[in-house]
């Protein structure tokens, strides 16, 4: 359904009088598709360009090059207007959906005002909408009059929930929505999200954190590193990543089966060290962004960047040295 294609977006940041400002590549060539009514997780250290990337998955920023598609129409050729039609189709919903929003807007103008705007539809139609979505977020009717500053944080959430839902997107992109917050409350909108994904058949792109809410709610999972897609994997791989970055990551997840619980110690560095000064990124490197790191590398990783290459049906990953991660694919590592 989502398909994007070699997307590129860096970020020029800096002031650079003299030798021209830095780039960062927030995202670096990234290849990947969701399906209709599937999850995808998208996971990766912080700055990595996973919201970047939800952003030019919507087209809320152009990428500077590559293709993106929903539904085979390329959205990166659309103009302005069209985009704007089509945009009803995904919607995303961030870690605090409401705080962009106007305080004196009600529940009920908040949630009604992308049908207004794209339906057209008149006052009482989109009241009666509202409510039923209200419902199928689980907040009752007497919230439609009450303003953001009046909700608790998974209430908020709720009704953050409830207006990308408004206009029966096919996809949600959500970007962290559960990490502002409680645990307990975290538990609840992941077993929302589970619910509304079944009954509307929804698709999402589902960046998180939490790689147990992660392994939870996806089919499939996307790790990150420095702007490229290093590894795709099925969830019930998530214990056997083969990527050397995905191993480092995914290791803290719980190990179901002992014949894949591996020695992870290799990867690991002192805890609070800051990964992105010990490892400076250089915007003009052509090899592998991970190889400072990594514990496999070889001649090969500091000439060009590995591509995502599939190693079975259904795992893709980016190594020139794949043969290290295949061991633990055989248990043997
Ligand atoms: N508008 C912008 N201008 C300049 N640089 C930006 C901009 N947006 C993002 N970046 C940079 O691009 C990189 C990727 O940022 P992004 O927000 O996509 O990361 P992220 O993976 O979502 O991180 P986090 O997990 O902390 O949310 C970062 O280095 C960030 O500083
Ligand atoms: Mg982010």
């Amino acid at each position: 359904m989502l398909e994007l294609r070699d997307v590129y977006k860096y970020y020029s940041v800096g002031r650079g009088w003299v030798f021209g400002r830095e780039k960062v590549k927030a995202v670096d060539g990234v290849s990947l598709a969701v399906a209709g009514g599937e999850t995808l997780g998208l996971v990766g250290e912080s700055g990595c360009g996973k919201s970047t990337l939800g952003r030019v998955a919507l087209l809320l920023e152009r990428p500077d090059s590559g293709r993106v598609f929903f539904d085979g129409r390329e959205l990166t050729r659309l103009s302005g207007s069209q985009l704007r039609m089509h945009r009803k189709n995904m919607q995303i919903v961030f870690q605090d959906s409401l705080s962009s929003f106007n305080t004196r807007f009600t529940v009920e103008e908040i949630v009604s005002e992308p049908l207004l705007n794209y339906e057209k539809l008149n006052k009482e139609t989109a009241r009666e909408r509202v409510k039923e979505i209200l419902q199928a977020v689980e907040l009752e009717e007497t919230f439609l009059d009450r303003y953001p500053g009046e909700l608790s944080g998974g209430q908020r959430q709720r009704v953050g929930i409830a207006r990308a839902l408004v206009l029966n997107p096919r996809l949600i992109i959500l970007d962290e929505p559960l990490s502002s917050l409680d645990v307990s409350v975290q538990a609840q909108i992941l077993n929302l999200l589970k619910k509304l994904k079944l009954s509307y058949g929804l698709a999402y792109l589902f960046i998180s954190h939490d790689l147990r809410a992660v392994e939870y709610l996806s089919d499939r999972i996307a790790v990150m590193y420095r702007g490229r897609v290093v590894e795709i994997l099925p969830k019930r791989s998530i214990n056997m990543p083969v990527h050397p970055y995905s191993r480092l990551l995914l290791s803290s997840v719980p190990v179901k089966h002992p014949r894949f619980r591996t020695n992870q110690n290799i990867y690991e560095t002192k805890k609070g060290e800051d990964e992105n000064s010990r490892f400076p990124a250089d915007w003009q490197d052509p090899g592998c962004a991970f190889r400072f790191r990594c514990p496999h590398v070889i001649e090969k990783c500091s000439e060009e960047k590995p591509e995502l290459l599939h190693i079975n049906r259904e795992q893709q990953v980016a190594c020139f040295n794949i043969s290290v991660g295949r061991r633990v694919v055989n248990g043997a590592d």
